[in-house]
């Protein structure tokens, strides 16, 4: 039946996820679940909500551009947990509440090691505001920037099993057909653990609200994407022109921008003055400060650099190239060893 056959081999090239539902055309409810509070309800407060999940919340450990995050502890295990509270507004039709649809639903899709566990979500609608509540694996170690900023640059061995871990959360991602879009090292945050690569922390990737999944458009490309979003410092200078842009390789380009603060404790470019730092991108005009570094950085090292934060787009690296790159491939191999060992423990 050639019919058949026609349409097995147009999809054959689709992303995962292009194929089914998109969070932009669902309705918060096919998300998550939606429980009113107030007088007369079912619920009085959201404590009670909280309650009737059987969690409770303890210390706060973090604040962000959302809300809050506090540690929750599940009281019918007893296991601590994350739980991120976003305050979203009471217009459904409000942007947060776009980015938290596809942050939940992109928190399903990706299970992985290296990528934080989504354990239990809900929105309570109040009077006053919707309030969304994700209840995710903890990450007792803090983020992976404020870790850098203690201990300053890293060596190049330590450095390579820490971003193996990162670059193998992300290619999971990018393999489901999902662009993270806001890639730093604050968005990546340390669980202790002993079994871990280097030993003392698990890197789990996190923070999917400016994550989206990428479709192909009618020629069988990759679509590009038109919103500026990210932070400056991490955002490859093709968004920073305004151009439109393939995800993929914006990420690419913020892991670069990581992986050099990772050994240099600096930036590579100073946006202390935006436009000068957009012309040095693109004049590939940085360099290393060795006096900085733990040691002379390693002509592969320089190499792989060179090829991540390369300012053409269609040369940049891509993330089929970096995991078999010569400086990255063999810690690249041990953290997908690791996760493959433990995938059926997460
Ligand atoms: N699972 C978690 N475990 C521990 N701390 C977390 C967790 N998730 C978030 N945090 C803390 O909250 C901060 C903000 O969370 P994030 O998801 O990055 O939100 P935002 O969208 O505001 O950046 C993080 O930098 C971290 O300090
Ligand atoms: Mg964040």
């Amino acid at each position: 039946m050639p019919k058949k056959k026609k349409s097995k081999s147009k999809s054959k090239g689709l992303f995962a996820l292009e194929k089914g539902p998109t969070p932009s055309k669902m309705e918060p409810k096919e998300i998550t679940g939606l429980y009113n509070v107030g007088p007369g309800q079912k619920f009085q407060t959201e404590e009670d909500i909280i309650k009737f999940f059987k969690y409770k919340l303890e210390e706060k450990l973090g604040e962000g551009g959302f809300g809050v995050v506090y540690i929750a502890v599940d009281q019918t295990t007893n296991a601590r947990q994350a739980c991120k509270m976003c305050q979203l507004g009471n217009n459904m039709n409000d942007s947060r509440i776009m980015d938290m649809k596809n942050e939940l639903f992109i928190m399903e899709k990706v299970k992985h090691l290296y990528i934080v566990k989504l354990m239990k979500h809900f929105m309570c609608l109040t009077p006053t505001g919707n309030r969304l509540y994700i209840f995710m694996e903890l990450a007792d170690g803090g983020d992976f920037g404020k870790f850098m900023s203690k201990t300053g640059p890293l060596t190049e061995p330590q450095a390579k099993l820490y971003f193996a871990q990162i670059i193998c959360g992300i290619n999971h991602m990018h393999s489901l057909g999902i662009a993270h879009r806001d890639i730093k090292p604050g968005n990546i945050l340390l669980k202790k653990d002993t079994t871990s690569l280097t030993g003392d922390f698990l890197l789990l990737v996190t923070d999917f609200g400016l994550s989206r999944i990428q479709h192909h458009d009618n020629q069988g490309q990759i679509a590009m994407n038109r919103t500026v979003c990210g932070t400056p410092i991490f955002m490859a200078p093709e968004i920073l022109l305004r151009k439109p842009y393939v995800a993929f390789g914006v990420d690419i380009w913020a892991l670069g921008v990581t992986l050099y603060i990772m050994m240099t404790s600096h930036l590579p470019f100073d946006f202390r003055d935006r436009a000068k730092a957009v012309k040095d991108m693109v004049e590939k005009k940085w360099t290393f400060d060795e006096d900085v570094m733990k040691s002379k950085p390693s002509k592969e090292y320089c190499s792989l650099m060179q090829r991540m934060i390369d300012p053409n787009p269609e040369q940049r690296i891509t993330m089929q190239q970096l995991t078999k790159d010569k400086w990255l491939a063999d810690s690249y191999n041990k953290a997908q060893k690791l996760a493959n060992q433990l995938k059926r423990k997460k």
